[in-house]
């Protein structure tokens, strides 16, 4: 519920509203360093719970942005928020009441009930179901179907007014799309910012989590996504990327820069890879016919971008 204070408070900086696996951030302090300081456009195919995208429309005043994710419910929830947010928070509201009525029976009631033909409603019920269900995962059946189980510790609150309504705000000048990367690749050109954070490539058989929509992100996919970043690249596009320091991901990228950093993983299969993990941000720009990377777009600030 929103506090009195909230509303007439000077708008706050975004944060994500949902909680998402591989989320980013914990990891922007390391990320921030390799990004243009000026660009053209922000591009995000593999959006996520947007903590890159937040934070760069906090540093870009007027960012205008083309982001998207392959997740349909996630895609319909940023359009609830940037489109209709009170309508929203009272739906949020709403389950509030009722969850704090029946507890777990609600959750299973709501999970149940997949046929939600009201958009606003289903975006409610996807934060609804993020902040009760467990460790805030989104998993999903072979058939689509959201299956997690109702989480130990429950939320103090499903939203912040202040933070929906700024998120609102920040999302006003973003093309939102449900689909493959592929689509969003293309489109970025000469001057675009690109961040690419996909599923990771799995360090062994079991170790990570990558199962965010039925579909299974692996090694033909990862090899799909290093061609659209090369063609996107040679279009003028800058690209940075986040994935896990594995062989296959260290060749596939072996043209551009390659730092190692390290992350801390919340989710992971396997005990052993719990705590810190090495994981790659690789930079992708444009090279000179020489080889030496061509002057980046940074060296003034371009038409919209602060
Ligand atoms: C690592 S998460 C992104 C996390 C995000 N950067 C954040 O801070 O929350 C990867 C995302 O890729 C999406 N995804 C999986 N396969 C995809 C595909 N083929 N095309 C586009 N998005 C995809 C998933 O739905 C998931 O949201």
């Amino acid at each position: 519920m929103r506090s009195e204070t909230e509303l007439f408070e000077s708008p706050p900086v975004a944060e994500p509203f949902l909680k998402w696996a591989g989320g980013k951030g914990q990891m922007l302090a390391q990320l921030e360093p390799f990004f243009p300081k000026a660009f053209k456009r922000y591009v995000e195919p593999f959006l996520g719970g947007g903590a890159v995208f937040f934070r760069q429309a906090s540093v870009h005043s007027g960012l205008q942005a083309i982001l998207s994710d392959s997740n349909v419910e996630l895609i319909n929830c940023y359009e609830g928020v940037r489109d209709r947010p009170d309508e929203l928070m009272r739906a949020l509201d709403l389950h509030a009441v009722n969850f704090s009525k029946t507890g777990a029976a609600y959750y299973y009631a709501v999970r149940t009930k997949r046929i939600v033909p009201n958009p606003v409603e289903r975006a409610a019920r996807m934060i609804f179901l993020n902040k009760t269900c467990f460790n805030g995962l989104w998993r999903v059946n072979s058939r689509g179907e959201f299956n997690v189980p109702i989480g130990s510790a429950l939320p103090k609150e499903y939203y912040v007014g202040r933070n929906i309504m700024a998120a609102s705000r920040a999302l006003r000048r973003a093309t939102l799309k449900a689909g493959d990367f592929e689509e969003t690749l293309s489109q970025a050109t000469d001057g675009d910012f690109v961040y690419v954070d996909p599923p990771y490539f799995p360090r062994s058989p079991t170790s990570s989590f990558t199962a965010y929509t039925a579909e299974i992100f692996g090694r033909t996919a990862q090899a799909k996504l290093a061609v659209c970043v090369a063609e996107a690249v040679l279009r003028g596009a800058t690209a940075v990327l986040s994935n896990s320091d594995t062989p296959l991901i260290r060749e596939l990228y072996g043209d551009f820069d390659i730092h190692e950093v390290t992350s801390r993983r919340a989710i992971n299969a396997v005990g052993t890879d719990r705590g810190r993990v090495p994981e790659l941000v690789i930079v992708a720009k444009k090279k000179s016919k020489r080889g030496r990377k061509l002057p980046s777009t940074s060296d003034g600030p371009a038409p919209g971008v602060s």
